[in-house]
């Protein structure tokens, strides 16, 4: 569904990706772990289109290149990105957030119904909400409301930045499950995670990144058990070190 090859990022002057090869097939949970400034961000903003002048670069989406194209266009194509650190309208409800996901299709009036009555029942506690400004909400429902945000746009490719970042266990434990949720019901998913631990415990298949390069890739379950993986990102406070 989702192909990157030798795709190479720089801000300026830095270099972040130094050609990574990534695939997502149709109907996975495909995660990226890697400490902080591995370049996960990055790699999902290049693929949503936010990364101004990428250099050539081919990004394959449904056998079509999207590399360059205008963060519209790719969502558009299908394609939808939860922000990291929740970035959300926090002075607009929690309706108008959902409303700004679905812009690009706000006529079709049935269809948003629909929408909104699945992004209801999986965040049954965003109706209960939705009509409260987006800053009043706890970590977790904001993070909750980035997600449904997302959905809005019906994607076939859900990328998720850092979904369990600042959340309590118990929250992340929640919101995890509602990811699962989402793929099972045919959506494909995208994760990139610090939190190697519960990002390996959910994905089908996992990249490790390090430094902008792919050191590793195998099944989530391979590598939850892999003892470098393990040194490097399952012991305490490994998430931290770079
Ligand atoms: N807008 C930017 N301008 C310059 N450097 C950036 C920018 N965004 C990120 N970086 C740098 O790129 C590297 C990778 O960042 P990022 O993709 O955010 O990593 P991660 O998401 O894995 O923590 C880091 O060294 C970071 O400081
Ligand atoms: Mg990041």
């Amino acid at each position: 569904m989702l192909e990157l090859t030798n795709v190479f990022i720089n801000y300026s002057n830095i270099q972040v990706l130094h050609g990574i090869n990534v695939t997502v097939n149709e109907g996975e949970i495909v995660t990226i772990i890697g400490s902080n400034g591995a370049g996960k961000s990055t790699t999902l903003k290049g693929i949503a289109g936010l990364i101004p002048k990428m250099k050539p670069s081919s990004i394959k989406f449904m056998g079509e290149e999207i590399s360059g194209l205008l963060a519209e266009k790719v969502v558009e194509k299908g394609i939808s990105l939860s922000p990291e650190g929740r970035r959300i309208f926090p002075d607009l409800t929690v309706m108008e957030n959902l409303e700004m996901g679905a812009y690009l299709r706000l006529k079709e009036k049935a269809a948003f119904g629909q929408d909104l009555d699945w992004v209801f029942s999986l965040f049954p506690i965003l109706f209960e909400r939705k009509k409260q400004l987006g800053k009043t909400l706890s970590g977790g429902e904001q993070q909750m409301l980035a997600i449904a945000r997302a959905l809005m746009a019906r994607p076939k490719l859900l990328m998720l930045d850092e979904p369990s970042t600042g959340l309590a266990p118990l929250i992340v434990k929640n919101i995890f499950e509602i990811i699962k949720q989402v793929n099972t019901e045919g959506t494909t998913v995208l994760l990139v995670e610090q939190n190697a631990k519960i990002a390996l415990g959910v994905a089908d298949r996992g990249y490790v990144l390090k430094n902008g390069d792919i050191v590793m890739e195998d099944t989530g379950k391979n590598l939850l058990t892999n003892p470098d993986v393990r040194k490097a990102y399952l012991s305490e406070g490994a998430a931290k070190k770079s």
